[in-house]
């Protein structure tokens, strides 16, 4: 099983979900790939933002090791679900899929928590933003992780 998490940039709010999930993983020897990038190129190779990485360092998870990819059509073969932030993401993901089974992989990350709505942009933000962003994002992976604890 492969996920994919989707943002903008892939500097902030996807990597953030990318390192949770990966630890996750390592916890709990899930059966899981998992994998992040973004809508939008600017950010290509370049590491998390350096106020994702100090504020998921609070937290205990490292991202440094991390580097910003450029969501492609291909990822729809690649991974099995694709989650994104918010609806912004959403349209330009659905935007390139080619068939109804590709458009059946993409949902909004938060959906998982039962919470129609999305994880907002920190970009422009302030710390508490980077926090509101960790804590929604570490609600939905813990879900995910215990949806595969039992498989
Ligand atoms: P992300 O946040 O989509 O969570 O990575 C952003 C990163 C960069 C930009 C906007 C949002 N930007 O405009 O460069």
């Amino acid at each position: 099983m492969k996920i994919l998490m989707v943002c903008l940039g892939n500097i902030c709010r996807s990597p953030v979900a990318e390192g949770i999930m990966l630890d996750l993983i390592k916890k709990h020897q899930l059966k899981l790939e998992v994998d992040s990038a973004g809508t939008a190129g600017y950010h290509v190779n370049e590491p998390p933002d350096p106020r994702t990485i100090r504020n998921a360092r609070k937290y205990g998870v490292d991202l440094s090791n991390l580097r910003a990819r450029k969501f492609v059509p291909s990822d729809f073969d690649q991974f099995d679900q694709i989650y994104v932030m918010d609806e912004s993401n959403l349209r330009e993901v659905q935007r390139m899929a080619k068939n109804q089974q590709h458009r059946q992989k993409v949902k909004l990350l938060l959906e998982v928590i039962g919470r129609k709505e999305p994880v907002p942009d920190p970009y422009y933000g302030s710390e508490e933003d980077f926090d509101l962003v960790f804590k929604l994002v570490s609600e939905a992976c813990e879900k995910i992780a215990q949806s595969y604890l039992s498989h």
